[in-house]
């Protein structure tokens, strides 16, 4: 099958999350499953900056710019993956991050700037953009891509499939937008792009798509009630006989504890002693007390109200006469990078906190610690706790969409059978928080069954496999 891909962000060109992560493993396990897989996205400054080489394949005029678009072309350095990048330097040639400036505040024209990323993905998808290619099949992702499937029209020979990775994002804007754009007045209303009075880029995403996924089989459940629904619970509702979830897959060849780059210690399930070294190099470099009773607890994450990181700071006090340290890295919200900070400034022996995007050491951390914090109020799939999983971190999840899907609680039960992962807990609440890392600090001091719950997590597949054969069988419908 020839499948294109459409995404704002791609791994390793551009990443704030792990949209970046599955928009270039999946087209990569695709491929390895023999097919003709394709990535459009935009030609951002830092993207464009670190590929080389990056050839013009093309250029095609799109309806309402003053200049036509350039198609740059490069490959994803795994798996060979072509990438075609949108080049329109008014909208896509600035530094940083790809929706907001340094300040956090959405770049103001951001309507404009991924209308052009559909329109030129329109273009390909009718093979009218001098790349002599058309594919089967269009796979859009998240919002950025909500207007390809409206500009595509009914009128069209390749179907299309819309993956809604976080329905929190919705790409809103006032209503004049949609005029500046020049959409056809048909696609305004309540079966069309209005919501509430205001354009909504994800309601073409979710209304003009032939399918839809979501990336977790609770998620696809949760997004169709009111607490999870973000306004759109009816609408996806009407869509359901056409709606599933699908669980990512992670990366494998990234994240490999016996061959990770990042790391100085590599490791597997049968020399987990190396992972302590990961662990004491890091405790060390951050000014934490390292010993085999001192537990690592690691956090890895956007700072945002979804990830429940707030628990996390109204926990840490409470959990300071355990035999604990943090280590801790995110960016996001600025008022949670400031609490974060006072509390690394407060309790400078037990909490490490660095506040920026660091690849390099969001792979430490899941080497080194002992336990992987997600305590998120919602979370469509998470690929973190699943990266903890591989790197024998034990995670410890609210009881919420993919990490319900993805960890399995340890209970008696499941640590009797060989198959507890993790710990799960439900009550969105700090006590709940600090209760779920005593009684994981209680089976840690347990040793074997901690150690049997590590292997059990490094055993699971995690991989593409399944769900990449999963979308190929929904494309096939
Ligand atoms: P989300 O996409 O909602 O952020 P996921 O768990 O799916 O959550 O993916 C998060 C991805 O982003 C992971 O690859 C994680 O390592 C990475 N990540 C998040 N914050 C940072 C950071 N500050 N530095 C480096 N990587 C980060
Ligand atoms: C989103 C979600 C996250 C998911 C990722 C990749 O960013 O917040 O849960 O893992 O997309 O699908």
């Amino acid at each position: 099958m020839r499948i294109l891909h459409v995404a704002s962000e791609v791994y390793p060109l551009m990443k704030t999350g792990g949209l970046a992560d599955v928009c270039a493993s999946l087209p990569a396990a695709q491929r390895e499953l023999g097919h003709d897989t394709r990535i459009v996205m935009p030609a951002y400054a830092d993207a464009v900056a670190i590929v080389e080489p990056m050839t013009e394949i093309a250029s095609c005029a799109i309806e309402g710019l003053p200049d036509p678009v350039r198609i740059l072309e490069t490959h994803l350095p795994k798996g060979d993956v072509p990438v075609w990048l949108v080049d329109y330097p008014p909208a896509f040639w600035r530094p940083g991050n790809p929706y907001q400036d340094a300040d956090g505040h959405p770049w103001a024209d951001n309507a404009e700037r991924f209308a052009t990323l559909c329109r030129a993905a329109v273009e390909i998808a009718r093979n009218r953009a001098g790349l002599d290619w058309q594919p089967d099949i269009v796979h859009c992702h998240d919002w950025q891509t909500g207007l390809v499937a409206p500009l595509l029209g009914a009128d069209r020979n390749v179907k299309t499939v819309f993956t809604i990775h976080n329905l929190a994002y919705q790409g809103l804007f006032p209503r004049e937008v949609f005029e500046d754009l020049g959409l056809a007045e048909d696609l305004w209303g309540h079966d069309g792009l209005e919501f509430h009075g205001a354009m909504s880029f994800i309601k073409g995403g979710i209304i003009f798509n032939d399918w839809l996924t979501t990336v977790s089989p609770t998620y696809a459940k949760e997004i169709q009630t009111i607490e999870f629904g973000c306004g759109l619970d009816d609408l996806l509702q009407q869509r359901s006989d056409r709606l599933i979830g699908i669980v990512n897959g992670i990366d494998e060849r990234e994240w490999d504890p016996s061959t990770d780059r990042w790391l100085t210690h590599h490791y597997d399930a049968d020399q987990l002693h190396l992972k302590y070294e990961n662990k004491r190099e890091l405790s060390e470099e951050k000014g934490l007390q390292y010993n085999d009773d001192v537990v690592l607890v690691g956090l890895v994450s956007r700072l945002v109200e979804q990830k429940g990181i707030d628990l996390v700071i109204q926990a840490i006090p409470h959990l300071m006469d355990e035999p604990v340290r943090f280590v801790i890295l995110g960016t996001g919200q600025s008022e949670l990078e400031r609490q974060l900070m006072d509390l690394a400034i407060g309790y400078h022996d037990y909490v490490s906190v660095a506040i920026g995007y660091d690849e390099g050491l969001a792979h430490r951390i899941e080497a080194s610690a002992d336990i992987f914090l997600m305590p998120s109020r919602f979370e469509p799939c998470g690929l973190s706790q699943m990266y903890s999983l591989r790197y024998g971190t034990v995670p410890i999840v609210r009881n919420t969409g993919g990490l319900t899907d993805t960890v399995i609680h340890a209970d008696p039960l499941t640590l009797a059978d060989g198959n507890a992962t993790g710990i799960v807990f439900s009550e969105a609440t700090s006590t709940a928080l600090v209760a779920a890392v005593q009684y994981a600090l209680k089976l840690y001091h347990q040793g074997e069954s901690w150690q049997r719950m590590m292997k059990n997590g490094m055993r699971r597949d995690v991989s593409w496999g399944p769900s990449a054969r999963a979308y190929l069988k929904l494309y096939a419908r």
